[in-house]
């Protein structure tokens, strides 16, 4: 087979956790069906900043141009959260999502029958969820200028919110595609009651449903699906929004297939091309400790493989791993009932890969 290259970017805390757990499973993968994949390491992050001055080294960002595809841990940390911007860990990942032109960050919340009992949510609530999250990643109050100056009542700070109708057009298209191929259902969440931002939004959602009048459109404020996700999940399919607010709701729904840990994320432009990473951040408050959950970036390598590369059938056999391992029983504490019989990271990475095969 043709050498896919990958470039890996571990970054801080739980990040080179996980990522050692995916790039297992990609070896096992090449292994079982013989794909082959070249990996070369980055730093990036918290790390970065110590080693080389930056969040984001040039030649970091190099190797994920030259990549096929990039498989990202997660970075920040404590130590770096008095930083200035310009050298703030999360700087360097939206610079890496922006250098990159991945705008359309796509979240699915796939919930397992078997973890029903971890959410903090009623079984029968979450019965026949399934959604994805399609964030817009590239624009927004995240991109927007930001600045402080001395106003009539001492520091004020400034963020802005800009969208253009480019912008909006393009994950829109991206959101009824992907509704397209599922249950055709397509809801648009904004704000438009207040924000001018979101106006545009909704109009330009509005106009771009024309081109596909199979996908059934509605839209939804926030503050109402932030509330609705928790009382009927199963009623979204494809849920397309803005930065922030994909920011958030993805964290929620999160919740709905019981653990941030198994949140699992790509982020696309135009092309073949994508960025894979666990939704969760670098969790300092389980870093070092080897307990933390894989299973969100295993599931990345999985998308990647659908999206990017289309290994589709390696892809569903790494998801039929997690799920076989899962309704075995084995559980890592942020989805163990029991915590006493949890497993590590290390654990729970070797039983998926053990469990993958054609
Ligand atoms: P977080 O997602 O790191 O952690 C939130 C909670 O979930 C914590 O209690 C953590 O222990 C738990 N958790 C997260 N991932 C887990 C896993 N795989 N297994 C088990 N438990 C897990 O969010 P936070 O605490 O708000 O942020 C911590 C740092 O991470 C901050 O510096 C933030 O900026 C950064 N962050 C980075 C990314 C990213 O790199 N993509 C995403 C989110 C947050
Ligand atoms: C995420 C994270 C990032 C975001 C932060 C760390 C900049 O929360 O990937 O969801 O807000 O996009
Ligand atoms: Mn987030």
């Amino acid at each position: 087979a043709e050498v896919k290259k990958i470039a890996v970017i571990a970054g801080d805390g739980i990040g080179p956790e996980v990522i050692a757990e995916a790039e297992k499973v990609l070896k096992k993968t090449e292994e079982v069906f013989g794909y082959r994949f070249e990996t070369e390491h980055g730093l990036f992050g918290g790390i970065a900043i110590d080693e080389k001055g930056t969040p984001l080294p040039q030649e970091t960002l190099e190797l994920c141009k030259k990549a096929d595809a990039v498989l990202l841990g997660a970075v920040g940390g404590p130590k770096w959260d008095s930083n200035p911007k310009e050298l703030r860990p999360e700087t360097g990942l939206l610079g890496i999502r922006k250098e990159l032109g991945l705008f359309s960050n796509i979240r699915p919340a796939v919930i397992f029958d078997c973890l029903k009992d971890a959410s903090t949510l009623k079984p029968e609530v979450l019965e026949g969820t399934d959604l994805i999250v399609v964030r817009e990643l590239t624009g927004g109050i995240y991109f927007g200028e930001k600045f402080r100056r001395e106003g009539a009542h001492g520091e004020e700070a400034v963020d802005t919110c800009v969208y253009n109708v480019q912008e909006i057009e393009r994950i829109a298209r991206q959101a009824f595609e992907i509704a397209r191929t599922r249950s055709k259902r397509l809801a648009s969440v904004d704000k438009a009651n207040v924000l001018e931002t979101s106006r545009l939004w909704r109009e330009t959602v509005i106009r771009i449903s024309a081109d596909y009048p199979d996908v059934e459109l509605e839209h939804i404020l926030v503050d109402n699906c932030a509330m609705q996700l928790l009382r009927r999940p199963s009623s979204f399919d494809v849920i397309v929004t803005e930065n922030m607010f994909g920011d958030i709701l993805s964290d929620e729904a999160a919740m709905l297939t019981g653990s941030i840990g198994m949140l699992s994320s790509a982020s696309l432009g135009e092309g073949a091309f994508g960025l894979y990473e666990p939704v969760h951040g670098s969790a300092p408050d389980i870093a070092g400790q080897g307990i933390s959950n894989p299973i969100a970036t295993v599931l990345s390598v999985a998308l990647m493989f659908r999206l990017t590369f289309g290994y589709h059938d390696a892809a569903e056999a790494i998801e039929r791993a997690v799920k076989e391992v899962l309704d075995a029983g084995h559980r890592t504490g942020d989805i163990a009932v029991d915590k006493s019989k949890a497993i590590g990271t290390v654990a729970m990475g070797e039983l998926i890969v053990n469990a993958i095969r054609k």
